[in-house]
């Protein structure tokens, strides 16, 4: 089922407010009951890598220059080598033509959008959404000039959006197709075949396809299919295509803002001019913290193991409570809150019962027409803490669980 959002008037709109924002509200007054634990923001709090801090001091020099918009030829050849090796391309990236540093991908994610109404010229432009959705994307696709429609991605679909679902005539003025892979908040992950048929709508009905791929180093089993290497299984072909991804997840860098773009040479060069005004560049220090850090897997590797042990103890804990089930990649937790009422009811006991801040799920979710939001019944925790914070939460979590009777 897909709903378009109707048009509020500026200001008006609670999904104008970002969902911390609006949690905030919903807990303004409230003590918590314990020592607070906070499991909202997705914000990793494991360890700085250990080449961060003399790779910034080698480099200091290089803040008196003003960096050019697209990054320095270094980074972008780091970032088209790990590509090539991550997603095994043979080559297919040209660092010349395919990559543009960014600010974090979410500065990104907002500006492509007006990048995508621009180069598609579309008349009635509508911008596609997963629901639930990451903020940004809702908000770049308003400012663009476009309506946003989501698409549900429900349970029994694989927490995918049901792309039986969408009507060719939607397609047909669609600009942009944001969609996360590992998603925020479910984790589920794009098999190779999903990805393909997303890029053959993309090509049929001329829009781009903007592949967030933010949490792609943060799995549980098998590293997840991005959709450079769909495009490479099919011909090559990178048009209508724009991945996004950065070391925020990935190395524990979120305050670094550090990440790139990779894609459609055409949309890329557009993108930059559009950019060079608003030179939102990352400044060649960081760039260089950047080939540190896309040149090193470890840390990564010991992020995963820490994410994964975590994930052991959700499941220890949590056993078959609020539905619990280990997500396939990402660091969330997707809980099924109906037994208390929904997701606002369960985050406002938890905060006030256990001490535990969580998001409400249709926080993160769209407002359908019809007044359902896939995220009422859900709350998303962040397992982002060090291993003992995240034990005590979730044993708090389970607490609260059991006065109800877990299992019910
Ligand atoms: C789905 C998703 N995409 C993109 C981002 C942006 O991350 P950054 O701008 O730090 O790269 C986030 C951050 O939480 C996210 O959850």
């Amino acid at each position: 089922m897909t709903s378009a959002k109707a048009a509020p008037q500026r200001g008006t709109d609670p999904e104008s407010a970002t969902a911390f924002e609006r949690l905030n509200i919903l807990l303004a007054g409230l003590e918590p009951g314990q020592a607070p634990i906070v499991l909202t923001i997705g914000e990793p709090r494991h360890a700085l890598p250990d080449f961060v801090g003399p790779t910034l001091a080698a480099n200091l020099d290089d803040f008196r220059r003003y960096p050019a918009i697209r990054g320095t030829d270094a980074f972008r050849q780091t970032v088209a080598d790990w590509l090539d090796k991550r997603f095994k391309l043979d080559g297919l990236i040209d660092p010349k033509v395919h990559i543009l540093a960014l600010n974090g991908s979410r500065e990104g994610l907002f500006s492509a959008a007006f990048i995508a109404a621009d180069l598609t010229g579309k008349e009635n432009p509508v911008t596609l959404l997963p629901n639930p959705y990451y903020h940004p994307y809702s908000v770049g696709a308003d400012r663009a000039g476009t309506e946003a429609i989501f698409i549900d991605a429900p349970e029994k679909n694989g927490f995918l959006p049901d792309l039986d679902a969408l009507d060719p005539k939607v397609l047909d003025r669609t600009v942009a197709f944001y969609f996360a892979s590992p998603a925020n908040p479910q984790g589920s992950i794009a098999p190779l075949d999903y990805w393909q048929r997303l890029i053959e709508l993309a090509r049929k009905h001329d829009f781009y396809l903007f592949a967030d791929e933010c949490y792609s180093e943060i799995y549980r089993d098998a590293p997840p299919t991005g959709v450079l290497e769909a495009a490479k299984a099919m011909d090559g072909d990178l048009s209508h295509i724009v991945a996004f991804n950065s070391l925020s997840k990935r190395s524990n860098l979120a305050g670094l803002r550090c990440g790139f773009a990779v894609g459609d040479p055409a949309f890329i060069s557009a993108w930059t001019t559009f950019r060079n005004s608003a030179a939102p560049q990352v400044p060649m220090p960081v760039q260089a913290v950047g080939i540190a850090a896309f040149s090193d897997e470890a840390h990564v590797e010991e992020n995963r193991r820490l994410y994964n042990e975590k994930f052991d103890m959700a499941e220890r804990v949590l056993s078959n409570s609020f539905g619990f089930s280990r997500p396939e990649g990402g660091f969330f937790v997707w809980l099924d809150a109906s037994r208390f009422g929904g997701g606002v009811e369960m985050a406002k006991r938890l905060w006030v019962e256990q001490g535990v801040k969580v998001v409400p799920g249709a926080y993160l979710s769209h407002t359908q027409a019809d007044g359902s939001n896939p995220g009422d019944d859900y709350i998303r925790l962040a397992m982002v803490e060090d291993i003992d914070t995240t034990r005590r939460a979730l044993e708090r979590i389970a607490a609260l669980g059991d006065e109800r009777g877990a299992g019910e």
